[in-house]
């Protein structure tokens, strides 16, 4: 009886699982060179976490994230995301999850330089097809969320740093997605600016979603609930942290 108990309580936690890696590996062959990214990666996320994945520069932290954010199929293994086995998925229902279901912000932000910052938010709902006056005011919504309603009608090179940032996030959220992946998204900030860009990751994380930040920063990556270290391909610790309140006091 008890057995059971612990098995339905295991299925119910199961369901909340958001993202799971079953032995990933990633082999990168250019002729005779052959390089492992990925070599055999297994962990699982659930709904609502906010973790990091470190590790020196080439441990495969990228590859790692493609993975995740369906930009890149795995050599073997499986990335279920969102209870789905990404490789049963064809191109188009491939793109759909990542319009629906990820939200992606890099390093050097990705806006795109033609276009006002207002127009670079309201972008991914036209990939949704959402006509454009709600486009608009959700748009609108978002860059409030992140404090930049009066830049609406800028252009990107008209930003700082950490302004272009807060547009990048904003137009990973405008969305909704279940998850947010950012690869390095505080590398090119100060440590003041990269302070505030994390606060925001906080506050989205508050309402739900899930957040995975790749940083080389122990500053931030362990400040975080959870943090996955990669080496050479595979993972070499992957922990909830110790002295949370402590770390977070200090970041
Ligand atoms: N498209 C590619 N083609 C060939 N090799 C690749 C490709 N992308 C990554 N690699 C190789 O895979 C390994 C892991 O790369 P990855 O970009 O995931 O590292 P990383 O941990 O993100 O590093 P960094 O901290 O420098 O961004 C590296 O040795 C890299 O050279
Ligand atoms: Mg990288």
């Amino acid at each position: 009886m008890k057995q059971k108990t612990e098995e339905a309580e295991k299925a119910l936690v199961d369901t909340n699982i958001i993202i799971q890696m079953d032995d990933v590996k990633r082999v990168y062959e250019m002729g005779d060179n052959v390089v492992e990214a990925l070599r055999g990666v297994d962990f699982k996320v659930q709904q609502g976490e906010f973790l990091s994945i470190m590790g020196p520069s080439g441990s495969g932290k990228s590859t790692c994230m493609n993975m995740i954010g369906c930009l890149d199929r795995p050599t073997s293994g499986d990335v279920i995301i969102n209870g789905k086995k990404t490789k049963l998925m064809n191109e188009k229902e491939l793109a759909r999850l990542r319009n629906e279901t990820v939200g992606f912000v890099f390093q050097q932000y990705h806006l795109l330089s033609t276009m006002t910052v207002l127009e670079n938010v309201m972008l991914p709902l036209r990939y949704k097809g959402i006509p454009l006056t709600e486009r608009r005011i959700l748009a609108k919504e978002t860059l409030q969320s992140v404090g930049l309603e009066d830049r609406l009608s800028h252009r990107p090179h008209e930003l700082s740093g950490g302004q272009k940032q807060r547009v990048a996030i904003a137009r990973a959220m405008v969305t909704n997605p279940r998850i947010i992946l950012a690869d390095e998204p505080t590398g090119a900030l100060d440590s003041k600016t990269g302070k505030q860009v994390l606060d925001l990751f906080w506050e989205i994380n508050r309402i739900g979603t899930t957040i995975i930040i790749v940083t080389h920063d122990p500053g931030i990556g362990l400040s975080l609930p959870r943090a996955i270290h990669l080496f050479d391909g595979l993972i070499t610790e992957d922990g909830k942290q110790q002295n949370l309140e402590k770390e977070v006091h200090h970041v």
